[in-house]
């Protein structure tokens, strides 16, 4: 799609039922994202997500994707530990789920773990930018500015074989940078315009979320308000006993 000069959309699943709406929609991409430790578990990091959920969610939006290509992120720490465990976890996404490939957070310092990966079979997309999982370290969630770092983690990803570079809250001007450095796709979030394509955090797109909702997100939805909408108007058709009709009874 880059070499043609089309832009990539990618939104994050979580199920059978979204990823089955995303897929119909037309959506490129599907991401399995960790992020489902905040949008879906209700916690304030990603951190505490396990390999055994991303393989539980990852199967069910797999399943329901029948156009989509399918990437599944590999949760803490599974690509801090010995490389030969990171080869054996994202084995796992290809064998237990019809997905196509990874998302490992990191660039040169994870350069030799996505080598190994896409040795042994298995398609990287590089997570550059501001990572989730280094929050403690980073000291909170913070728009990245290092340009020459940044662009050499998305160099170093694309020379290790990963067949694609997420960056994630950059500066317009370093999100170009990156896509002009790299010839792989670029797929950004808060990372500007000049990207080959985008991607959000689906439930906040949807407007599915009750928390901070951060800059780069376009609200397109507001499905938490037609969720309620629909809960009152229940609640209140069985409190004044209109709910169940005669056509909804046997
Ligand atoms: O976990 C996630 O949803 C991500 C994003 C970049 C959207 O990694
Ligand atoms: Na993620």
């Amino acid at each position: 799609m880059r070499d043609d000069g089309k832009r990539i959309s990618m939104l994050t699943a979580y199920d059978f039922p979204t990823a089955e709406v995303l897929d119909e929609a037309g959506i490129d991409v599907l991401l399995v994202g960790d992020s489902l430790g905040m949008v879906v578990q209700g916690r304030d990091t990603t951190l505490q997500v396990t390999m055994d959920q991303m393989i539980y969610h990852a199967e069910m939006v797999a399943r329901a994707a029948k156009r989509a290509m399918v990437v599944v992120d590999l949760p803490f720490p599974e690509g801090q530990l010995e490389i030969i465990r990171s080869i054996e976890s994202s084995a796992r996404v290809l064998q237990e789920t019809n997905a196509h490939a990874v998302k490992l957070e990191g660039g040169a310092e994870q350069a030799d773990r996505i080598a190994a990966i896409v040795t042994a079979g298995i398609p990287v997309m590089a997570h550059v930018g501001l990572r989730p999982q280094n929050v403690h370290v980073d000291g909170g969630y913070r728009v990245q500015r290092d340009a020459q770092s940044l662009v050499n983690d998305a160099q170093a990803a694309e020379k290790a074989g990963a067949f694609a570079v997420l960056v994630e809250c950059v500066p317009v001007e370093i999100g170009k940078q990156i896509n002009d450095a790299v010839s792989v796709p670029t797929i950004g979030i808060g990372a500007g315009p000049h990207l080959t394509g985008q991607v959000l955090v689906t439930n906040d797109m949807i407007g599915f979320h009750s928390g901070y909702s951060p800059k780069f997100v376009r609200k397109l939805g507001d499905v938490r308000t037609a969720i309620a909408d629909a809960a009152k108007a229940y609640a209140d058709a069985i409190s004044d006993g209109s709910f169940p009709s005669e056509d909804e009874s046997f």
